[in-house]
């Protein structure tokens, strides 16, 4: 059992991350314009928790993922990495150093099968990287041993070692992902839509199994999804984006309880429940489309689609503000503060 009084470790400290991808020209003399992406983003991610991230498609969660991850060339901001009782820049780490951390960073994709080569087989999938990051030498009989001890606690019979990705099933090919990341014993996973992609009856085996799995090597997520109820059944804390920015984030129970945005409001009034009192509540549609990302609404973004804009949400760029018990938002007139 956790110590109430225990302080909580942050693993990655997140200062105003921005991500912002050129738009291809159309026109001579055009000026360069940009997708914001990621505009500003702060959080800090605890070691041990799994923070979920949510928003509907294109607000900027797999940017955010892969930018804490080094995998794009960082356009602002600072994303600070505990290691050894020091907060490492990670964008500031020679490239000799960033291969070493990133055996300890990994990355679940959503789409297992575009992510596995065809023509290698299960085992070889899995051992790739303990080769290339020189934890294993090829054909160590120790290699194939470990690759099998972690396809079991993946969940995959040892016969599968030298099957090829299209003679598995799409769980089967998720549980591959899944073993290759975590084959490398990281420290931190970003789950990018890791169960989107399956039928529901498969989606929560491959949830248990990534919790189990979190549990036994003590490992931190950053759970990235578009669907509610995954994220509510699996994360410590959500994380809720709108245009490239954080608009609410506190405890799970928290944001279901007491939801303080608009936004988020809209989104959790969606999700379909089995509640007999659902027929209460009452479905928000949020109405018109996302603004665009290369020239989004003035003041807070989501004054254009939200049912309760005042004139000074037009104007002045909300921040997001602690209201008690961790909970954040970032709205001029949050719901029920
Ligand atoms: N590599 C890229 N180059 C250019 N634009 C990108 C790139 N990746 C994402 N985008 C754009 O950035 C925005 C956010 O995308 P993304 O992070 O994939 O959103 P989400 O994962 O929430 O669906 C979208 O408008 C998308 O088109
Ligand atoms: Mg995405």
């Amino acid at each position: 059992m956790e110590m109430q009084t225990e302080k909580k470790k942050v693993l990655l400290s997140i200062r105003d991350e921005k991500q912002y991808f050129p738009v291809k020209k159309t026109g001579f003399r055009e000026e360069q314009k940009y997708v914001k992406a990621n505009d500003g983003i702060s959080l800090d991610i605890y070691e041990g928790e799994t923070l979920g991230l949510v928003g509907e498609s294109g607000c900027g969660k797999s940017t955010f993922g892969r930018t804490i991850l080094q995998l794009y060339p960082q356009t602002d901001g600072e994303i600070l990495y505990e290691k050894d009782g020091k907060m490492m820049n990670l964008k500031e780490q020679p490239a000799e150093t960033m291969r070493g951390l990133r055996r300890e960073l990994q990355l679940i994709f959503q789409d297992p099968y575009s992510s596995l080569n065809p023509r290698m087989t299960a085992g070889q999938i899995i051992g790739e990287g303990l080769t290339s990051h020189g934890l294993y030498k090829k054909g160590d009989p120790a290699l194939r041993e470990y690759v099998l001890e972690v396809m079991k606690k993946c969940g995959l019979d040892n016969y599968m070692f030298s099957r090829y990705p299209h003679q598995f099933s799409g769980g089967q090919r998720q549980r591959i992902g899944i073993a290759r990341s975590l084959a490398l014993k990281p420290r931190f996973v970003v789950c990018d839509e890791a169960v989107s992609a399956l039928d529901v009856s498969i989606q929560s085996q491959i949830l248990n199994l990534l919790l189990d799995l979190k549990e036994e090597a003590h490992l931190t997520y950053l759970f990235i999804t578009h669907d509610l109820s995954v994220v509510k059944y699996i994360s410590d804390r959500i994380g809720v984006m709108y245009l490239g920015n954080l608009v609410e984030l506190a405890p799970t129970e928290g944001l279901f309880e007491r939801t303080l945005h608009p936004y988020t409001k809209a989104l959790l009034s969606a999700i379909p429940t089995t509640d007999v009192n659902a027929g209460k509540r009452d479905r928000i549609l949020l109405e018109g489309d996302i603004p665009s990302p290369v020239s989004p609404p003035s003041g807070c973004k989501f004054h254009t689609r939200c049912y309760q804009c005042q004139e000074k949400c037009k104007k002045d760029v909300p921040m997001l503000e602690d209201k008690g018990n961790g909970h954040l938002v970032a709205c001029h007139y949050p719901l029920e503060s």
